[in-house]
Parts: C-alpha cells; structure tokens; sequence
C-alpha cells in the first residue's frame, strides 16, 4: 500500500519553521470540539502525526499516545520532538489507509488535512475501517478537511512564504469538478553562499459532506458532527465559510 503514495520530504525539514504559526486554529478547534472528551481520553493516536506536534502535547498532558505517518522524515521528526520534550510517544511509520495500531486507543486525531493526502477518494472507507479499528467502543475521531470550495479559492492562489535562509513558494492549482487539489513546491534553500532550488508536489483530494458522513457510516461511526472551519479561521481570508471542516465522531 506505501508504493505510490505521498511523503513528505523538505517539506518535512522546514514544516515547523514555515507553518508551525499557523497552528493555532487547529489547537483552538481541538481544545473547544473535544472539550467534554479529554476526561476519558487516556491513550490516543495521532494520524498523519507530521512532525509530531499535536502528539507532543497529547503526551505531555499524561497519555499514551501513538503517532503515525508514512514520511520516514517525519516520524524521525516527531520521535526527536517527543525526545526533547521528554515525553513518550510510540511512532510508527505506517500508511493511514492500512495502519493498524498495538491496542485500541480512546481517541484518533488528524489534523491539517492529513486526510486529504490520500491518493484516491476512494481510499476514505479504508481509512475510516482504520480508525474505526484503532478506536475502543465509544471512543472518538476528530479530523479536519479541505472542502471542494476551498479548492476553487485559495487552492488556485500561489503562497509565498519567507524565513531566514529559506523562501517557499506554492503554486497551487485545482481541479475542483474532479475534486484533486495540487502544490508545486518551489524551495529555494541557502547553502553557506549559494540558493539552491528544489522541487516537491502535494496533492490532495476532496468530499462533499454527504459522501464523509456516508463513509463514516458505513465505518462504524454512529455519531457525527461538522463544525465550518471559517469559526476556527477567523481572519483568516482564505479559509471562507464552506472551504474547511473539522469534524468529530464517535464509534458505535
Ligand atoms: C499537512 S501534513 C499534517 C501534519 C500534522 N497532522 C499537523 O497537524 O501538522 C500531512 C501529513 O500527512 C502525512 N501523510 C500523507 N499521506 C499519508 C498516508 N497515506 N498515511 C499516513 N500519513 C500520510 C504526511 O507525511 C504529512 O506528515
């Protein structure tokens, strides 16, 4: 299942320095959604767990916690984070579509439209079935996702963004009928004298709200509930009302 999928690669490198700003939605939305969860939430798993933010501070608060993602740079990223901050987190490289996790945990987080990496829509019930599989009984998954009108907005713009050393540029594009979304990531990475440049792509693909409730339905997920990303985005011109949703479900 790895074969053909995406990983990050400089990405992965410069994901903290050139994002880790813009974090704090995500934080906010996980703080308020789970508010009443966290009582009972003693083991967690982070999907698509990146450079192991969200894992940190899940491990920080007391629990055991899991991370998985399929970018070898990125689990090494979060195993170091986690080693700093001298917490444990069990860091598994893994695909999120056929992972599977040593025990059953009270809660599976995905954030920063991990989910939306996926190569093919189709390939949202098998994720599910894993997270579905990875849950105690009652116990929850929250996730947030890219949404077809965020494809038709800011996924056509292009970003620049700019650190000491380092310039991203992502040129982005959409296919919003066909519901893919892509960034070609330009790098330009100083190097003692010299600016060296680099090539990435990310791709993504997107559901409508009826086709993600339908998925989790049939994943075994009885509860569910969507929150427009725009209340968490706030000022945040790009993320308008409808192009992002953070989610929330509980496994029968
Ligand atoms: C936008 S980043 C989000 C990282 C992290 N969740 C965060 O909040 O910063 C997307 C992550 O998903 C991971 N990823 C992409 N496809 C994946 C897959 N099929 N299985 C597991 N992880 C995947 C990437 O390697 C990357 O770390």
């Amino acid at each position: 299942m790895m074969q053909g999928s995406r990983t990050y690669g400089l990405l992965a490198k410069y994901y903290d320095l050139m994002l880790e700003e813009s974090r704090g939605p995500m934080r906010e939305a996980r703080g308020r959604l789970l508010r009443k969860v966290w009582g009972s939430v003693e083991s967690a798993c982070d999907l698509g767990c990146g450079t192991g933010t969200t894992a940190v501070e899940m491990a920080r608060e007391g629990r055991r916690v899991f991370g998985v993602d399929l970018s070898p740079e990125m689990c090494r990223l979060t195993r170091e984070k986690a080693e700093a901050a001298g917490v444990k987190v069990k860091v598994m490289r893994g695909d999120m579509r056929d992972f599977a996790l040593p025990e059953e945990v009270d809660l599976v987080t995905c954030e920063y439209d991990a989910i939306n990496h996926i190569p093919e829509k189709e390939d949202l019930g098998a994720v599910l079935r894993c997270v579905a599989r990875a849950l105690k009984p009652g116990g929850h998954f929250h996730f947030d996702v890219n949404n077809r009108l965020g494809f038709e907005s800011y996924w056509t713009q292009t970003v620049w963004l700019e650190k000491p050393g380092v310039v991203l540029v992502m040129r982005n594009g959409s296919d919003p009928a066909n519901d893919r979304a892509w960034s070609d990531v330009e790098w330009f990475v100083k190097e003692g004298k010299l600016w060296h440049r680099h090539t990435e792509r990310v791709e993504e693909v997107c559901w409508s709200e009826g086709e993600m409730r339908e998925a989790l339905g049939e994943a075994g997920f009885e509860w569910v509930r969507a929150w427009d990303g725009s209340r968490f985005w706030e000022g945040d011109s790009r993320i308008a009302r409808g192009c992002r949703s953070v989610w929330l479900a509980r496994k029968g």
